[in-house]
């Protein structure tokens, strides 16, 4: 796993923070979860994580860059875990999907994080959870942002929020570890 950070670092692929990733091993072990959907695979690390909590979890990830799909395959590879983490190099907006998970983890583009979860949602199970990372985006203040790229990424992050705030389908509590993760479950 060591050269998987190392390689993410030098060729600045953005992975999951270190607390964020114990606190998710946590969960999956705490709420007993056997199936994953991952959105944004980057180059395996999250995805070859949460399959090393059990020998029963089964991860479906998906990554639409086909460089960082390529090396997440080979990661999967050489960590022997083909026949436990499906990765498929496809656009997570476009895919059509109809199975069932316990959890899917939100960790590709921070601007369609809403997009995805109202697209992806029909796929959780009734107790499933949602998590999404990077719910702070770095604590970046919308006001002090020049760059108008940044800036609407910051806006959507804020706009995310909000939705999850105030979506009654789902309760949403938000963990200030990391950059910030939420953890949505429907109600009742
Ligand atoms: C933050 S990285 C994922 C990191 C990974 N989950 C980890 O922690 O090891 C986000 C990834 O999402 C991918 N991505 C962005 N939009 C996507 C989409 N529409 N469909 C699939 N993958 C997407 C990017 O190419 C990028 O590799």
């Amino acid at each position: 796993m060591q050269l998987i950070e190392k390689y993410a670092k030098e060729n600045e692929i953005p992975i999951i923070q270190k607390e964020s990733l114990k606190f998710i091993e946590n969960l999956i072990n705490e709420k007993k979860i056997k199936n994953i959907l991952e959105i944004g695979s980057a180059i395996g690390y999250s995805a070859i994580k949460m399959a090393l909590v059990s020998d029963e979890i089964k991860v479906l990830t998906l990554e639409k860059d086909e460089t960082r799909f390529i090396e997440a395959k080979k990661n999967i590879e050489k960590m022997k875990l083909c026949d436990r983490i499906t990765i498929l190099n496809v656009d997570a907006k476009e895919f059509i999907l109809d199975e069932q998970f316990d959890l899917i983890f939100i960790d590709a583009a921070k601007s369609s994080n809403l997009y995805f979860f109202e697209k992806y949602k029909k796929n959780l199970k009734q107790n499933g959870i949602i998590i999404t990372d990077n719910i702070n985006f770095h604590n970046l203040k919308e006001e002090e942002i020049e760059n108008k790229n940044l800036k609407r990424m910051v806006k959507k992050t804020r706009e995310y929020r909000e939705f999850l705030i105030a979506n009654e389908e789902f309760e949403t509590v938000f963990i200030e570890i990391g950059d910030g993760l939420s953890i949505s479950q429907r109600r009742g």
